[in-house]
């Protein structure tokens, strides 16, 4: 097809170069504990250090962790944007390797009982930023509540934080049921956090994979594992991210590992219309919710 035509048909008019999409990664798994924080702060890290410009949301709200997770003392946060007193771009905080993080606000309750027109400005004010990132992690709470699922299903990829644990594999199946069931979500990239070994990780996968194909219409990807580490609770009693401060240990190289597999991912496509999604232009609605 001639590209004027790709362009919509305006004969003689120049195409505009194509954009190229942000990649967003939501960071969800169901069960708290289980290393989502974790891995969406290394991730995103890990990414920076790559040379990507990314930013890192903390869709916690009202219980931030990422900030702490990486010893920065917010002075605003949510709150401030929701109640129009700063833009989303005065929010963001540098972190090491020029990664940008929006903090949650910790201890603010109205926050944590936003409802979805609150969560839905959030995901918006994205649409704003005159330089948006090439990738946008966002780390999301436990639960399968409106708010998890409303930043897990507006992101273009799922990552799904699952450790050795029953109560792991329960809730994260009840997360996948709900994301696919009501808000369309079809692929999961399940990442087996703090395993002894591939083995471990992969009859982990395939558990939760048997399960889900067997009842539900998704498909559930083995992105990779992060071996449990004690470098990694080493940097969290720090503050700082493993990737940056023992770029050698087991878990950084898992998490640069799993950094460079973003790529295989394909690139993201736009969002349907009529579904709230970061960086979906200002067409979406709130229809679904
Ligand atoms: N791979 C790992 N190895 C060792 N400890 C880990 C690992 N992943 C997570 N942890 C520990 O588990 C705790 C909870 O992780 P966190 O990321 O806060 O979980 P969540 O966000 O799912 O609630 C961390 O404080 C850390 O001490
Ligand atoms: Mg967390």
């Amino acid at each position: 097809m001639f590209p004027a035509l790709a362009n919509g048909g305006h004969g003689g008019d120049v195409p505009a170069p194509a954009k190229a999409r942000c990649r967003t990664i939501a960071v969800a798994g169901g069960k708290g504990g289980v290393g989502k924080s974790t891995v969406a702060v290394n991730l995103a890290m890990a990414l920076a250090i790559d040379g990507r410009k990314v930013v890192l949301l903390d869709a916690d709200l009202g219980l931030a962790n990422v900030d702490v997770m990486l010893g920065l003392t917010p002075t605003r946060h949510i709150g401030h944007l929701l109640d129009g007193s700063c833009h989303l771009e005065e929010l963001m905080m540098m972190a090491p390797h020029g990664l940008k993080v929006v903090p949650a606000g910790s201890g603010t309750r109205h926050l944590a009982q936003l409802g979805n027109d609150g969560h839905a400005a959030v995901i918006r004010a994205f649409d704003t930023l005159e330089a948006p990132p090439e990738v946008l992690v966002v780390d999301t709470p436990a639960g399968v509540s409106d708010n998890v699922a409303m930043f897990t299903s507006a992101a273009d990829e799922v990552v799904l934080v699952v450790c050795d644990e029953p109560a792991s594999l329960t809730d994260a199946y009840a997360l996948i049921k709900v994301l696919s069931r009501d808000f369309g979500v079809r692929r999961f990239r399940m990442v087996a956090n703090m395993v002894r070994n591939a083995g471990e990780a992969k009859q982990l996968h395939a558990k939760l994979a048997r399960v889900s194909d067997r009842f539900l219409d998704v498909v559930i990807d083995f992105a990779g594992m992060v071996p449990h580490d004690e470098y990694l609770r080493r940097a969290i009693r720090r503050q700082t991210a493993v990737v940056d401060a023992w770029p050698s240990s087991r878990s950084a190289m898992a998490f640069k590992q799993l950094a460079g597999a973003v790529d295989t991912w394909g690139e993201p496509v736009s969002p349907s219309l009529g579904r709230i999604a970061f960086f979906g232009g200002q067409g979406a609605s709130l229809a679904g919710w």
